[in-house]
């Protein structure tokens, strides 16, 4: 059973720990939709401030909605468009602090003010991405580009 944890120290220490806590979840099980369903709860009650956390996959030449926390939102995003294809297409971490002046931001839930995205590559080959939406403008940092990087690190063996 997972209990919930209170997180302290700084982000850096934080981060440490919700990365452990993804390991216990899922080394033990090899399906991707079950370790990437709760890879985005884990993120969900982490991450303060946050209104939307979750994966698009890629299916043939575009990504596609995977498991989330959050409003229902858009099912395809085409490599290049939005923040999430920006960042498949560039294959790097994006850190958006207003979405209203990113050109050709996707807008899924009016509340999303600020967002990360975080590309996943294995063996060279993309596989989706994790998207974050924040209701507040600058949410994220370099902190949570590194966390959440080391995040994905772990994720990326067990999907
Ligand atoms: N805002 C994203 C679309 C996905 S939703 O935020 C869940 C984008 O611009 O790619």
């Amino acid at each position: 059973m997972f209990s919930a944890t209170k997180y302290t120290g700084n982000s850096k220490q934080q981060y440490a720990l919700v990365v452990k806590q993804l390991q216990a979840l899922i080394e033990d099980e090899p399906n991707r939709i079950a370790n990437l369903s709760n890879a985005s709860a884990l993120l969900n009650q982490f991450l303060d401030q946050i209104n939307w956390v979750g994966f698009y996959l890629m299916d043939g030449d575009e990504l596609v909605l995977g498991p989330f926390n959050g409003l229902p939102a858009c099912v395809r995003i085409p490599i290049g468009k939005g923040v999430c294809g920006t960042a498949a297409e560039k294959r790097q971490t994006i850190i958006v602090k207003n979405v209203h002046e990113f050109p050709g931001h996707i807008a899924c839930d009016s509340a999303s003010l600020s967002e990360i995205v975080v590309p996943i590559i294995a063996n060279d080959e993309l596989i989706g991405v994790l998207d974050i939406d924040s209701p507040i403008t600058d949410r994220f940092n370099e902190q949570d580009k590194q966390g959440l990087e080391a995040f994905i690190a772990t994720l990326i063996h067990h999907i």
